[in-house]
């Protein structure tokens, strides 16, 4: 089970977390994976550069934008729940 907690304070905001948030969600429905991955939005993560501020479990933070939000998708996501 992968829990992606993304980043809604107010940098990450100004920088789309909405938009990543719901293609996020997107992604999820369409691909069936509702059982596998959680879905949350997060206060301040505390690395408001990187907005928006996104992190896998207890992982670092990564930094996803709507632009790559579908690469990161596949990457960190598809990537390990296909390993
Ligand atoms: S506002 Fe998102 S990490 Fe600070």
């Amino acid at each position: 089970m992968l829990t992606i907690n993304v980043c809604i304070g107010s940098a990450c905001h100004l920088k789309g977390s909405y938009k990543v948030i719901n293609r996020l969600k997107e992604l999820i429905e369409n691909k069936s994976l509702e059982h596998k991955v959680t879905l949350k939005a997060a206060f301040c993560l505390g690395e408001c550069t990187k907005a928006v501020a996104v992190k896998i479990n207890d992982e670092n933070v990564l930094s996803v934008s709507p632009e790559n939000v579908d690469e990161f998708f596949n990457e960190s996501i598809m990537g390990r729940l296909l390993e």
